[in-house]
């Protein structure tokens, strides 16, 4: 890989790649005892309530369509008990390991019915805490309605260590289209911006040491323009996650060279995401993570995946625009199609390798039977040279929240046609650039997973 892609990407995704021998080799366990608290607060800022059970809808506005805007996209939807009898909360935005390294910060202007300021939401209780009154991120962002993303590494290298940065940015892909789709909802245009100073945001932010400012997903509510005053800081402090962070050197290699951001957005113009496929707010509350498929569940209908393939093939909203992911497919159980490994083109599907692939998609996916009890579990195979070659070590970044991306619409999709899905972080890299007969050290690489099927029931599961 070396040669074709800026050192610090190729050194990073190598070492990154999960292989049998380093399983095996590995004596990485977790240690409960130090396991980063899920949910940040910024201790002793002002508490501003966000109505319960908001409309989604455009006539929605001042403190309603925030509580929309975020009970729609991050908030608790659900709880889960493990056997040990604990109960964890669980939220409309997926997470790897839901381990929720994605922190919501927002920066308002000139909201009817809602103080200028920046807040950080705080999904335990649904609220927002006011951080500073006034406009701290008038140098950074001129939208109305800004909501700056940040990730906490540690969180997730907790459990995933180094490769622990592939998957926040899958998160943060996650992220940004359930508030894009949330924000359509109520008719309002969006653009998420990854090309950024990351210097200048994280000082106007001031947000905790350990969060990283990686996306401003811009929105366009009604508003009326409203003078840049100056800030004034509230005195919260952010909370301590856990006892000892562990430092990841690789962690901070990789995204020391993502913060290098000279390429010029491709893209400045907002757009309405408009979840196209039932009442977006029932499906992004019931949205779960399926814990397995039923072997002999039921077939996925034609209609139902041809609607999932144009799903996958539609633009983003996003300043970096490019598509860089190519979707390969084992197709296990889908109405009118043999099995068999496909390729996707322009939302059509083409056989490349005929045959029962269950066993192998679950292989290739760290032995997780539910790739092979899936109805079609979904290889996201991304050019990383090209979006080195468009954004430098940044591009690394997009094509990661690309797939989170792709991953949140089937999701979506998968609840909309009475399906479920799952997200896949775990495989075997560079087995499965064999098995799609990719070079396993050249530019396309797969960079996450996703299965759809019929679920098995989740005992575990309350709402
Ligand atoms: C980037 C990403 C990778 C994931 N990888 C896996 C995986 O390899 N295996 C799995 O069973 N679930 C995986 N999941 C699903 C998470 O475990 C799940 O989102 C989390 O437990 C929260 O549950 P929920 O999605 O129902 O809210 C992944 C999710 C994401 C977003």
């Amino acid at each position: 890989m070396q040669g074709m892609l800026p050192a610090a990407v190729a050194g990073y995704h190598e070492s990154t790649k999960h292989t049998p021998e380093r399983l095996r080799a590995s004596r990485h366990f977790l240690d409960w005892a130090n396991m980063p608290d899920p949910f940040r607060h910024y201790e002793g800022a002002p508490l501003a309530d966000l109505p319960a059970d908001p409309r989604l809808a455009p006539q929605a506005g001042g403190a309603e369509a925030i509580s929309a805007l975020f009970y729609y996209s991050a908030s608790i939807s659900a709880a889960k008990r493990a056997p040990s009898g604990y109960r964890y909360a669980l939220r409309v935005n997926p997470s790897s390991g839901n381990l929720h390294p994605t922190e919501f910060h927002f920066a308002a202007r000139g909201l009817k019915g809602w103080e200028d300021g920046l807040y950080h939401y705080r999904p335990s209780s649904h609220m927002a805490e006011q951080r500073a009154r006034g406009a701290p991120l008038a140098g950074v962002t001129e939208a109305p309605l800004c909501v700056i993303l940040t990730s906490i590494f540690w969180r997730e290298a907790w459990k995933y260590r180094a490769r622990a940065y592939r998957y926040v940015n899958h998160d943060l892909g996650h992220a940004m289209l359930a508030l894009q789709y949330a924000a359509g909802a109520m008719g309002w245009p969006s653009l998420v911006r990854g090309l950024f100073d990351d210097a200048a945001a994280r000082q106007s932010l001031r947000a905790a040491a350990d969060e990283e400012p990686m996306l401003l997903v811009e929105l366009w509510p009604p508003a009326a323009p409203s003078e840049a005053r100056p800030a004034v800081w509230t005195p919260g402090e952010p909370n301590r996650l856990s006892a000892g962070v562990i430092e990841y050197p690789q962690i901070a290699q990789i995204h020391g060279a993502t913060l290098d951001c000279r390429a010029a957005p491709l893209c400045r113009e907002p757009r309405v995401e408009r979840w196209p496929h039932g009442d977006y707010a029932a499906l992004a509350r019931q949205r779960r993570s399926a814990l397995d498929f039923l072997p002999d569940g039921r077939i996925l209908p034609r209609a139902a995946f041809q609607a999932m393939l144009e799903l996958l093939a539609a633009p983003l909203a996003a300043d970096w625009r490019e598509r860089f992911v190519e979707p390969w497919l084992f197709l296990h159980r889908v109405e009118g199609f043999e099995p068999g490994l496909y390729r996707m083109r322009d939302a059509r599907v083409e056989l490349v390798r005929p045959g029962d692939q269950r066993v192998v998609a679950a292989a290739l996916s760290l032995g997780q039977d539910l790739a092979g009890h899936s109805c079609f579990t979904a290889v996201f195979v991304a050019d990383l040279g090209r979006a080195c070659s468009l954004f430098g070590p940044r591009g690394y970044r997009f094509v990661h929240h690309e797939a989170g991306a792709l991953g949140q619409r089937l999701y979506l999709a998968a609840e909309a046609f009475g399906f479920r899905g799952t997200g896949i972080g775990a495989f075997y890299d560079d087995h499965v650039h064999a098995w799609l007969g990719l070079d396993p050290s050249g530019p396309l690489q797969t960079v996450y997973h996703f299965a759809v099927g019929d679920p098995v029931p989740d005992p575990r599961l309350s709402g």
